[in-house]
């Protein structure tokens, strides 16, 4: 009897102190709105002010790539892929009418820098055939940006491959790399005299967790050992690029970073030692995984029983100019949640939401600023913004989160620019058409951009902040 006693007290103590540790390590703040005055912000000379797309996203005719293939499909129950069956299709025709595009950003918001993604597709539809037209493309689109008194980013890979590319297994097999460097390499030679800022590849994480772990991005697989696999080889392919681009006349002047998403993973219950494990796991695998590659070399994933990795390269630690931070929300997890997206839109009391499965959380920018921090590189927020379709929260989503980065700034994250993501409304992936992230919104039908009254709180930040004001 007394036995158990000790054994039950012992179990509960460490309950108790495994709780307040990773309470403490793990802190999720939450802040006094009602008391912060969001314009009560700073921001060095030389901040850059943009905004950002994503080809398959915005352009239309994209019909070559792994996920024009995609959004024709259906799963093993017949249900398409994409959530109410839509497609990219014309999208919404920036292929063309980017000139347009470009201009108004510029006229109407006074942005500074514009972070758009090449689709390989387009550049090199078969494998080693590259299209003039397409190269031809995208000087004019860097030419009409720089015009426009503003700054192009690159993004290399923005989720799509070309079929071809896919057929040979994307980047699950590590020899595939080489594909995706000759291409980039080629890319720099175009444009690397023109363009200062390259992005390589964008969001590693939910390229492979979505593609091979959850299953609800091409090609579709549930296999959580294949999806650590895919994310190391995109850590090396970034690595591989990096070094290409280094090696090439103009390299050493580039700035070439990663575009990495944080998603931070809060316990649902504080004191459940589960939901903790569930957390650290999931962070572990998503998080961890790349700051760790960036920072030492050392990539690592581990979920017991079902996924292993761990490889080190220390010459890999550090090579990234930059680190592109794209912050949305935090995600709260419990063991009794759902496994398949759209997960429970858990938000905490008092929390708004958005129209993704996620609370507005500004809180949560400020956390994934500071744990960037210890890399002691330059931080550019790649992406950040609201889907919502009213436009009643877009405003809010503004002040509160350039307010996080102004917060962060001041506690000595070194943030150099911030891109409002997206600049007109777009397709958002599996989940279509629903999704309303633009600054902009579009008609459809006519093409017709209309800018968001939410939209102002940030032209009045970018027209207040920006050092060609
Ligand atoms: C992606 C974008 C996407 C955005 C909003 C990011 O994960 O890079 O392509 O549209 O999130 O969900």
């Amino acid at each position: 009897m007394i036995v158990t006693v000790i054994i039950l007290f012992a179990l509960l103590l460490s309950w108790v102190l495994g709780c307040v540790t990773l309470s403490r390590r793990h802190p999720e703040p939450i802040w006094d709105w009602e008391s912060i005055d969001t314009s009560d912000i700073s921001f060095p000379k030389r901040f850059i002010w943009g905004s950002a797309t994503a080809a398959h996203q915005v352009d239309g005719g994209n019909d070559n790539n792994n996920w024009s293939r995609w959004e024709q499909s259906v799963d093993e129950q017949g249900k398409p892929r994409v959530h109410n069956g839509d497609a990219a299709g014309s999208a919404v025709e920036h292929w063309d009418r980017y000139a347009a595009d470009i201009k108004r950003m510029r006229e109407d918001l006074g942005l500074q820098s514009y972070r758009f993604s090449i689709e390989w597709s387009r550049i090199e539809p078969r494998q080693g055939e590259f299209d003039p037209d397409a190269i031809a493309h995208y000087h004019d689109m860097i030419d009409a940006i720089i015009a426009n008194g503003m700054e192009p980013m690159i993004t290399l890979h923005h989720f799509t491959n070309p079929l071809w590319f896919e057929d040979l297994g994307g980047f699950e097999p590590e020899e595939n790399i080489e594909y995706f460097v000759t291409y980039s390499k080629r890319m720099f030679e175009e444009y690397g005299p023109k363009v200062k800022r390259w992005c390589t590849i964008n969001e590693c994480g939910p390229y492979a967790v979505m593609g091979y772990g959850l299953g609800v991005f091409p090609p579709g697989v549930k296999n959580l050992q294949r999806m650590a696999v895919v994310l190391y080889h995109l850590m090396r392919a970034h690595t591989a690029v990096y070094d290409a681009i280094k090696a090439m006349p103009g390299g050493r002047d580039a700035e070439v970073g990663l575009v990495k998403n944080i998603f931070q993973f809060d316990p649902h219950k504080r004191w459940n030692l589960f939901h903790w494990a569930l957390c650290r796991l999931a962070d572990g695998a998503y998080n961890q995984s790349i700051i760790g590659y960036l920072q030492t070399g050392r990539f690592r994933v581990w979920v017991p029983g079902v996924a292993k990795l761990d490889r080190s390269h220390p010459e890999a630690a550090l090579k990234s100019d930059f680190v592109g931070l794209n912050y949305y929300a935090n995600l709260i997890l419990s063991i009794f949640m759902k496994r398949e997206p759209p997960f429970e839109p858990h938000a905490r009391e008092g929390q708004v939401l958005t129209d993704m499965p996620y609370a507005i959380y500004a809180e949560g920018f400020y956390r994934a600023l500071m744990r960037l921090k210890p890399l002691g590189k330059p931080i550019i927020v790649t992406e950040n913004g609201i889907a919502d379709d009213r436009d009643d929260r877009r405003a809010l989503w503004i002040e509160r989160y350039i307010y996080a980065m102004s917060r962060a700034i001041a506690d000595g994250v070194d943030v150099r620019g911030y891109h409002y993501w997206s600049l007109i409304d777009n397709f958002e992936w599996a989940e279509g058409w629903q999704m309303s992230f633009g600054l902009y919104a579009n008609n459809r039908e006519t093409q017709e951009r209309t800018l968001r009254e939410g939209s102002l709180a940030y032209r009045n930040i970018v027209e207040k902040w920006s050092s060609d004001a």
